[in-house]
């Protein structure tokens, strides 16, 4: 049989390479390409249905680097040349991708490209801020560089999709993965989700530092009960598409070449088998035409769900209802063979999920190039170049959040004369990374005592560990209060490991792990000025440090810059700037706890008994959604609306006058919630619906206007339809979720 792929083939593909594309809402998605879908009918037609079956079959590379690192098994090197599959993940490397993407293209009987996979989550070999953290910089543009940074890096090593952006709302931080995402808020995290999309996959996929990006997980997988990882979520309809799904419709607008499945269920159908979910909205609703790709084995697990008994009849499920790509559960290779024999599986819809992977293969360029120019000579200049490292310290500055600051002790004098810098997180350079962190190298991480070393070179710096993350041995406590004695002021880098967030990483406690309180308290209990620097995965709950300490940065995993980032906060070289993306709570036991709640007939008041309240704990986090401090302070005033009634098809604008009344310059984030304040379902008290950056020198003053299309503040009703309700709205204009001016409007039909 002759080969599908020919050279003339490449030449019209090489002209067509740089598709038309429509510009849509925050990032550009490729326009439909008949010359491309006619290539494809090409392709499909002269394929074996083993052939076929091979294109929707992804199997990991194991960490395979080339030469020098672990050499991928023969076993898949004789399924690329066989046409057994169509993309590997987790193999790394220009020469290693060359060498297998050789053996498909020119040694297969298709010649069909492979595609080389990868959790590119926040950085490549330069890493950045973990995605939690990038979301508290509530800055679009800082999100879309460290993605175009990343997606650069991981191309120049063979790289072609990552399995990101991780757009999963998550609202109880017992879940380890919500390190992974931007947070609990809908438009927030839609926001990022745009931004991320448009950095990996930049203006043109075929652009060679361009890398296909992948929406997940699909869906609702942060809505797991107890925040234990893949554990159920029963939501309402209502809930999942107005809470849950439209971050991943941002990231499909942005032009998102691929979704990914999610492990758990909703409503007792898992993602991975659910025709509503992968069919009826993905491609029915919102017209999404690039392919889903399972995650790991969730398609096998659908027995263990108790949805399928066998593989046969999980595969026969998952591809029916629209999942086009297994990732390892080998139920795709072993059984759609047979299921398409028997009927079970029309022709048809195999050829559809085959036509899905090549349209993104064609729009990645990979028939035009299947190399992608990609050589070690690239991949040498891109890794970790110096524009790369600064751009890292540049996003990692504005991830952190200020979150007290009593008496002005920071910005830090840089004349300041002993530094004792202490804690297990303050001379570490694993856990700054966080979760995710791909194949870095961490030896080259700036840590924390390294950083204030470097701002502060005349400066006496001690260092002790003081205890260990976590474990019960206290025995170095008193040595590092010996070293706390010494010092002027004090840094003390408390937090969670990088492997106490991320994927199967759910804790009960939110507490600082071990015996690191009793360090706090020690070393608080020399009555030295004390900077509690938090490195975290997620909200903490910190009651006691925060009665007791004078100081707390929330510093998150700020990845390779990290002690540079902080050291320009601490000792004001750049005013801090972020914002929460997620509540903190007092104590464990509030959680869930989210600003965008419901009222409930009884709202929480701690002044009366008969409301939703508990009786141990005051029912508001301990800083809000949207919280956080700078070197200066604003004053809001004036809150006005253009008009106090506003027809459902108009925008509405509001303006308040901002001041900067401290002696510092400082950016404020100005952020705008509404209120729908009687609807046909109840609505939260508060959604957050627009926000604004603004940098003020001391004194200025300027004027705020934020808009929002009345569309925006529709809401799915109990017939499943989407619509703005008209009758009065409450707007909050201020600094976080829990204060602002407020003022309302009517809307009107
Ligand atoms: C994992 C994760 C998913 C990741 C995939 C490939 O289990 O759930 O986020 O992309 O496997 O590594």
């Amino acid at each position: 049989m002759k080969p599908i792929f020919s050279a003339s083939l490449a030449l019209l593909l090489i002209l067509n390479s740089n598709l038309s594309l429509t510009q849509t809402a925050g990032g550009v998605k490729p326009a439909h390409s008949p010359d491309i879908e006619h290539s494809i009918d090409s392709i499909i037609a002269g394929l074996t249905l083993q052939e076929k079956i091979g294109q929707l079959v992804q199997y990991s590379g194991g960490w395979s680097t080339g030469p020098t690192g672990r050499r991928i098994n023969d076993e898949k090197r004789t399924l690329i040349k066989e046409g057994k599959t169509g993309s590997l993940l987790n193999v790394i490397g220009s020469s290693v991708t060359h060498e297998l993407q050789k053996i498909a293209v020119e040694e297969s009987r298709a010649k069909i490209p492979l595609l080389f996979g990868l959790d590119v989550i926040h950085g490549f070999k330069t890493t950045f801020p973990i995605p939690l953290a990038e979301a508290a910089t509530w800055d679009a543009e800082a999100v879309e560089l460290s993605a175009r940074v990343s997606a650069a890096e991981a191309a120049s090593s063979g790289i072609h999709w990552t399995f990101a952006p991780m757009v999963d709302i998550a609202r109880d931080p017992r879940w380890g993965r919500i390190a992974e995402g931007s947070g609990e808020d809908t438009y927030l995290g839609s926001v990022m989700a745009a931004a991320r999309v448009r950095g990996f996959q930049g203006r043109n996929l075929s652009d060679p530092t361009a890398i296909m990006a992948c929406a997940k997980h699909y869906a609702a997988y942060g809505g797991a009960e107890g925040g234990r990882d893949y554990n159920t979520v029963d939501i309402s309809e209502q809930t999942l598409r107005d809470v849950y799904l439209p971050p991943f419709k941002a990231a499909l607008d942005a032009g998102a070449g691929t979704f990914m499945a999610s492990f758990n269920e909703i409503n007792g159908v898992p993602s991975s088998g659910s025709h509503f979910l992968l069919t009826t909205i993905l491609r029915d609703e919102w017209g999404f035409d690039g392919f889903v790709v399972s995650d790991w084995n969730s398609i096998g697990e659908l027995i263990p769900h108790g949805y399928a008994g066998t593989p046969a009849r999980a595969a026969e499920l998952a591809i029916n209802a629209g999942l086009d790509m297994d990732m390892e559960s080998r139920c795709y290779r072993d059984n759609l063979e047979s299921l398409v024999t028997q009927g079970k599986v029309r022709a048809a819809t195999l050829d559809s999920a085959v036509r899905r992977i090549l349209r993104m293969k064609f729009r990645l360029g990979l028939f035009a190039d299947p190399y992608r120019a990609c050589t070690p000579e690239r991949e040498a200049k891109t890794l970790r170049s110096a524009a790369n490292i600064e751009a890292a310290r540049n996003v990692a500055r504005k991830a952190i959040v200020l979150l007290k600051n009593e008496h002005s002790l920071l910005p830090l004098s840089k004349n300041v004369k002993t530094i004792a810098v202490i804690g297990p997180l303050a001379n570490n350079h694993r856990d700054p990374v966080g979760t995710w962190a791909g194949p870095t190298d961490t030896n080259n991480v700036v840590t924390l005592l390294d950083g204030v070393r470097a701002a502060v070179p005349a400066s006496r710096v001690l260092f002790a560990p003081g205890c260990a993350i976590d474990g019960t041995d206290t025995a170095g406590i008193s040595a590092a209060v010996g070293v706390a004695r010494q010092a002027d002021v004090i840094l003390l880098a408390a937090g969670e490991s990088e492997d106490m967030s991320g994927e199967a990483r759910s804790r009960s406690s939110l507490e600082l792990p071990g015996r690191q309180a009793d360090l706090v308290q020690a070393v608080h209990a020399t009555g030295k000025p004390v900077v509690l620097v938090l490195m975290n995965g997620r909200p903490l709950a910190l009651s006691r440090e925060a009665a007791n300490l004078p100081a707390i940065l929330e510093t998150w995993f700020l990845g390779h810059e990290t002690g540079h980032a902080i050291a320009d906060v601490l000792f004001g070289s750049y005013a801090p700037s972020g914002r929460l993306p997620a509540s903190f709570p007092r104590v464990t036991g509030q959680v869930p706890i989210y600003y965008n709640h419901k009222n409930t007939g009884r709202p929480a008041d701690d002044s009366v008994h008969f409301t939703s309240r508990y009786l141990d704990v005051p029912s508001t986090p301990l800083y809000p959604f949207g919280f956080g401090l700078t070197y200066t302070s604003f004053a809001y005033a004036d809150l006005a609306i253009a008009s106090p009634r506003v027809k459902a098809t108009d925008s509405v604008s509001v303006r308040i006058t901002l001041k900067n009344t401290g002696s510092r310059g400082g950016e404020e984030v100005v952020q705008l919630y509404v209120r729908d304040e009687v609807g046909s379902l109840t609505r939260p008290v508060r959604e957050l619906k627009a926000y604004r950056r603004v940098r003020l020198e001391p004194g200025q003053t300027t004027s705020v206007t934020l808009s929002i299309p009345a569309t925006d503040l529709a809401f799915t009703g109990v017939d499943m339809r989407r619509r703005v309700e008209p009758g009065m709205f409450t707007v909050y204009v201020g600094p976080n979720a829990g204060e602002g001016l407020v003022g309302r409007f009517e809307v009107f039909e």
